[in-house]
């Protein structure tokens, strides 16, 4: 008698355990602002780049701008990359680390430019800092994102998003992977988009060069992973960049924190995004159906309302 009693106890006493557990579970993903992996990494030690050979690209302004201040912080070695070398010699005067400002070498590049124009210039990146090689590189250089319905956007504007998107990250690797191969070492950090994983409406073909991007950089680290070269796939949702928008989005120092986290962690993929836009991430992998039906609601609005990401612009009812 006594014995079922306390085993009855145990039983009320597991229930309520697995009760708290699972409401705590949901208030912690309700408030995530990244997927579970890289919410449970480590803070960055001190000088966690110390020396090591970073290559930025879109380092002029953005998020590149914000990743450039981190790693100088860091104590790297940076090649800073974008067009307009005025804004670049703006971020350099701005660093400061181990390396920065002094040391940090400005390689203005178009990346839409030849294969002998980006060949040139990673040979560049290879032999600054006395020939050391790049450890880093940071694919985060994008065109210009304009919001329309896919059947608004134009010809020259898909060109050059697959331009700049797609084939100048692809060449530019094609050329580099190699010598970090030879030296065993060597890592390329990948600005991809949420939109990679689900398509975004009024952003189609942005989406649509964010999904080839993020699947060459799966083929390639399936590739050459196995000589010591990583490849991080960095998914963030809305950032805001632009400190003067109204739409909701994540904080940049926030994403930037976990950008790092994410390349010092050398994590795989890692998808960065507040509530729900995270939860829809999640249901596009584990159910993509539902995750279908959902974004169908929206999609229209989304498109009609200019591409913004107020959910509750985009639940108002269809006038
Ligand atoms: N911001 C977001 O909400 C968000 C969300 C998810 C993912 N992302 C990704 O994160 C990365 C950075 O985003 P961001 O918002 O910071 O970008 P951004 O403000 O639009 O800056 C783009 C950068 O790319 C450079 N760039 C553009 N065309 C180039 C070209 N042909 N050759 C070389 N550089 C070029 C620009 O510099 P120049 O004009 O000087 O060349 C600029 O530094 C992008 O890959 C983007 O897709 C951003």
């Amino acid at each position: 008698m006594l014995l079922s009693m306390s085993h009855r106890y145990v039983g009320v006493m597991l229930m309520w355990v697995g009760l708290a557990f699972f409401l705590w579970g949901i208030y912690f993903f309700a408030k995530a602002d990244g997927d579970l992996t890289i919410l449970r990494q480590a803070p960055l030690p001190p000088n966690a780049f110390k020396d090591k050979v970073v290559w930025i690209t879109g380092a002029s302004q953005g998020i590149g701008e914000t990743l450039s201040k981190e790693f100088a912080s860091h104590g790297a070695k940076l090649i800073l990359s974008a067009r307009r070398l005025p804004e670049l010699e703006r971020v350099k005067a701005s660093l400061s680390g181990l390396h920065a400002p002094s040391s940090v070498v400005l390689l203005p590049l178009d990346v839409t430019g030849s294969e002998d124009v980006l060949r040139e210039a990673v040979e560049k990146a290879e032999a600054s800092f006395d020939g050391k090689g790049v450890d880093i590189m940071v694919h985060n250089a994008s065109a210009a994102r304009p919001k329309h319905g896919y059947s608004e956007i134009s010809e020259e504007t898909t060109k050059t998003s697959f331009a700049v998107n797609v084939i100048g990250v692809i060449t530019l690797t094609r050329i580099l992977a190699p010598k970090m191969a030879q030296r065993g070492r060597g890592q390329f950090a990948v600005l991809s988009s949420v939109a990679a994983k689900i398509g975004a409406p009024g952003q189609s073909v942005y989406s649509a060069s964010k999904s080839a991007q993020y699947a060459y950089f799966d083929a390639v680290r399936s590739e050459i992973g196995y000589t010591g070269v990583k490849v991080s796939l960095i998914c963030p949702g809305p950032v805001k960049t632009d400190p003067t928008s109204s739409d909701p989005r994540q904080s940049l120092d926030r994403v930037v924190e976990l950008i790092m986290k994410s390349i010092f962690h050398e994590l795989d993929e890692s998808w960065i995004a507040e509530q729900p836009i995270l939860a829809m991430v999640y249901l596009r992998q584990h159910f993509p159906s539902i995750a279908s039906f959902i974004m169908g609601k929206l999609g229209p609005k989304r498109v009609k309302t200019g591409g913004g990401y107020s959910l509750g612009e985009m639940l108002k009812k269809n006038d």
